[in-house]
């Protein structure tokens, strides 16, 4: 990793996690429901999707303030899709973040209140948390874009149909609709509102949004090969998941060498569209490659 990314990386995740935690531990909410929520919140992750929305801020050379709290609600929408992702009726996890799953502690029922509470709140913040000087249309737009990512046209509707494709042998068309849609969306949610408030012009947010589609894919790509061959310890899930669960991934329709060409097709698609954009280009060419040999 080059040190500029390193330190973009660092930083960023800092800044991100002080403003998500303090905005959180500050609400009037029952408490065990606000434990449950700073639990998997706090528990760690790569904050990709909020780091993303500043790097395009970044790229356009803009103040990266106002992506910070639209970073933090998709940073919470995340890992409320991550809560229910683990629960013992989707994918049965016991490991999430190096910690023992969200369930596990606080049992299934507030568990699923904490993802609904995460899902709900994170509109408050683009709603009351964006700078005054962020006109409210940008505000709807960015909104209106969450909705259809994470939603059943986006993230939802992904997870739903990568659940019916358990035990089923599906098209490669098929499992890349999937993975662009519960992995994808939120990727790309994140890579367009960094493009909105830095005011990009239409045919570039259009651009933009065709890179991250690739990014979004290989992203996921790398996870299924990461529950093949990571290391519990750096992943902090439980490697096999997948396995145990006869889930349709890219290495079990095309092996695992068949899906790390895979990744590396999505990867130069984006790379090349990103390349002709007029951006910084540097940090976004880092960060491709980072998600495509990521180890965590
Ligand atoms: C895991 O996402 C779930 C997927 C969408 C592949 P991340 O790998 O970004 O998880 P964290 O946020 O770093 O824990
Ligand atoms: C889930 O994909 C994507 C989400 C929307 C949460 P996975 O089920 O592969 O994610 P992990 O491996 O549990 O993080
Ligand atoms: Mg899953
Ligand atoms: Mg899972
Ligand atoms: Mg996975």
């Amino acid at each position: 990793m080059t040190n500029k990314l390193n330190e973009f990386l660092i930083t960023r995740k800092q800044t991100i996690e002080d403003y998500l935690f303090t905005y959180v531990q500050k609400l009037h909410i029952p408490e065990n429901l606000k434990s449950s929520m700073l639990y998997s919140l706090e528990a760690g992750g790569k904050r990709l999707r909020p780091i993303l929305v500043l790097a395009l801020l970044h790229a356009y050379g803009k103040n990266e303030k106002d992506g910070i709290p639209v970073g933090c609600a998709v940073e919470m929408i995340h890992t409320y899709s991550l809560i229910h992702d683990d629960l013992p009726c989707m994918d049965d996890d016991d490991l999430r973040r190096g910690k023992p799953t969200n369930h596990k502690v606080y049992g299934e029922a507030t568990a699923v209140l904490a993802g609904d509470a995460l899902l709900t709140e994170s509109f408050r913040l683009i709603t009351s948390h964006l700078s005054d000087h962020v006109p409210a249309e940008k505000k709807l737009k960015i909104i209106d874009e969450l909705v259809q990512s994470a939603g059943a046209r986006g993230m939802v509707g992904g997870q739903f149909d990568d659940m019916e494709a358990e035990q089923k042998q599906v098209s490669l068309a098929e499992l890349e609709s999937i993975h662009a849609r519960k992995t994808g969306k939120l990727l790309t949610f994140s890579v367009t509102a960094g493009a909105i408030l830095a005011g990009a012009p239409d045919d570039e947010i259009e651009k933009l949004k065709e890179f991250s589609y690739h990014i979004g894919i290989a992203f996921q790509i790398r996870d299924d090969i990461l529950d093949l061959e990571g290391s519990e310890e750096k992943i902090g899930k439980r490697v096999g998941s997948d396995t145990a669960n006869e889930k349709s991934t890219y290495p079990s329709l095309l092996t695992l060498s068949g899906a790390k060409e895979k990744l590396d097709e999505h990867m130069t698609c984006a790379k090349e569209i990103v390349s002709k954009l007029k951006l910084e280009q540097h940090l976004l060419h880092d960060l491709c490659d980072l998600i495509a040999s990521r180890d965590h």
